[in-house]
């Protein structure tokens, strides 16, 4: 197998989990990168020890920056050739209402999550032609809650993106996402956090990684799927039972 994935922001996190499982599965890994330099190296390095007979990369780009962005593919093309996966990975999770959000705090939201996953994603099309693309959106998206004004927006215009590409990019591409809900706690904040905030959800606890990467593994070994969104939330989309 000599297959290649592209992930955004891979570096930490849910990215570096994703690339790492992958790897495991026998991919040749490119890592993008923004501000975290230093992870993305020592990720390669260990990546390439871990699997020696595999390809891996790493690529800086801001995703705030369209010129960068639209660089992002043919770099990775001019590497490793058309590539067979794009996982939409990056974001940014600011918060503020509707009435406290000024024209600097929604661009970043909408640059990042919405409107570089729109880029890369029809650069993919026209480039690699076939393949897979997962955009990452968020459970939030089935609410109106309006704390993250900005940042919903931008993951409930990823969904529609998700389904309009499904439908033009296939049957060569197959276009899905996942929602993660209670997963990580931000960078600030610590697991207690996150425990406190999954006492509302259905499942009562966190779920970690473990739901995401199988979600990710489902969609890829289904090649009848595209257009779907699969929650990875313990229910929060169902909402609150009482
Ligand atoms: N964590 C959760 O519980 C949770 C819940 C629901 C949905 N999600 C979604 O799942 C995905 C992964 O979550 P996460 O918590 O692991 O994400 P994260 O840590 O908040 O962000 C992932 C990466 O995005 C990159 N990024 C941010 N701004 C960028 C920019 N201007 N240019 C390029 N890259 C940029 C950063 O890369 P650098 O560090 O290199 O700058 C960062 O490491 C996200 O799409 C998120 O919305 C997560």
């Amino acid at each position: 197998m000599n297959r290649t994935a592209l992930i955004t922001g891979a570096s930490k996190r849910m990215g570096k989990s994703l690339a790492e499982h992958l790897a495991s599965k026998g991919w040749n890994i490119i890592i993008h990168f923004n501000s975290s330099e230093k992870p993305a190296e020592e990720l390669e390095i260990e990546l390439r020890q871990k699997y020696p007979h595999q390809k891996f990369a790493r690529v800086k780009t801001n995703l705030v920056k369209e010129d960068e962005v639209e660089k992002l593919i043919p770099i990775v093309i001019s590497e490793f050739g058309p590539f067979h996966l794009l996982v939409n990975n990056a974001s940014l999770f600011n918060p503020g209402y509707l009435k406290e959000t000024d024209t600097k705090l929604f661009d970043s939201q909408m640059n990042v999550n919405l409107k570089a996953p729109f880029l890369l994603m029809r650069d993919f099309a026209n480039q690699c032609k076939k393949g897979n693309i997962i955009n990452f959106a968020d459970t939030r998206i089935t609410t109106n809650k309006s704390n993250f004004a900005a940042y919903s927006l931008s993951k409930k215009g990823l969904w529609e993106l998700t389904k309009m590409a499904a439908l033009e990019f296939s049957p060569e591409i197959r276009v899905n996402a996942i929602a993660p809900g209670v997963t990580l706690p931000p960078e600030d904040k610590d697991e207690e956090y996150l425990r406190n905030l999954a006492e509302n959800i259905p499942m009562k606890k966190p779920g970690g990684l473990e739901p995401i990467l199988k979600t990710l593994d489902f969609i890829l070994e289904n090649d009848h799927l595209t257009g779907q969104l699969l929650f990875a939330d313990g229910g929060e989309n169902l909402g609150q039972n009482a």
